[in-house]
């Protein structure tokens, strides 16, 4: 039995329009019975304080922005500060997620100034990692995740480490149908947890929940959830039909 937490992440992206939004968290909670998982609805920012509202009585969901600035404040048009997300209700933030190095130029020092923000506000990053098919290929997945992990992470004191969701999505999975293996997975997930335990100790590293992600569905989501260094996913597409998403997290 892990002790750790199990996490089912729902990652939106840009998706639904804030009707749309609202039906989706709705019906989600009409078909959620009680579980122990932790579930966090990763919403675009418009529907973050309409859906908090929706959550009030439901100590078991959380809600995620899917990223932040590293500034408190200023002249930052069109960006979204950590106590922004804070004064309504978000307690995670998604942050180095795979789109936001490719599309909008996030690179782990990036990554490594938001994480500071977001803990520094009591808040809890999902910090993403994973490689590009090329990546795997030449066969340097562990060291590039390696230093994705050790750039944006390592630079936290262990009470800080300790806040922290770690979420492996190779790039090659995301959005393509094409899931790792179960195997894949799971060594990737043990190179992650034996460097947070080389940088810190044992116990930290046995605590920290390291989720997937990568095309997971409800028939996938069991055995990928089985292995012993899975805590969970992080899931994009199936996160937006309800059935699909409450039968992942049902999947523990
Ligand atoms: P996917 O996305 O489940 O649609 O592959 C996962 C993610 O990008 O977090």
């Amino acid at each position: 039995m892990k002790l750790r937490q199990k996490i089912v992440a729902g990652n939106w992206k840009m998706n639904k329009d804030f009707t749309e939004g609202i039906e989706l968290t709705t019906s989600i909670l009409e078909k959620l019975d009680d579980t122990q998982v932790l579930v966090i609805l990763g919403t675009p920012y418009i529907h973050l304080q309409a859906t908090a509202g929706l959550l009030t009585s439901y100590e078991q969901i959380k809600l995620a922005a899917q990223n932040c600035h590293a500034e408190e404040k200023g002249a930052f048009t069109g960006e979204i500060s950590v106590p922004m997300l804070q004064s309504v209700g978000v307690e995670f933030v998604i942050l180095g997620h795979s789109e936001r190095r490719k599309y909008f130029s996030e690179i782990d020092e990036s990554v490594a100034a938001k994480v500071k923000t977001v803990l520094a506000h009591g808040l809890k990053p999902i910090v993403c990692v994973g490689e590009e098919l090329a990546v795997r290929e030449a066969g340097e997945h562990e060291a590039l995740v390696a230093s994705q992990v050790e750039t944006a992470l390592f630079h936290l004191s262990p009470e800080q480490m300790e806040q922290v969701v770690i979420a492996y999505e190779p790039v090659w999975a995301i959005g393509t149908g094409k899931t790792a293996t179960p195997e894949q997975a799971q060594e990737m997930h043990h190179v992650i947890r034996s460097l947070v335990k080389d940088q810190y100790d044992t116990n930290l590293a046995d605590g920290i929940s390291i989720l997937y992600g990568g095309s997971v569905k409800p028939h996938n989501a069991a055995e990928l959830f089985n292995q012993p260094d899975v805590d969970g996913g992080l899931i994009g597409g199936a996160s937006l039909k309800p059935d699909d998403f409450v039968s992942i997290i049902q999947s523990f």
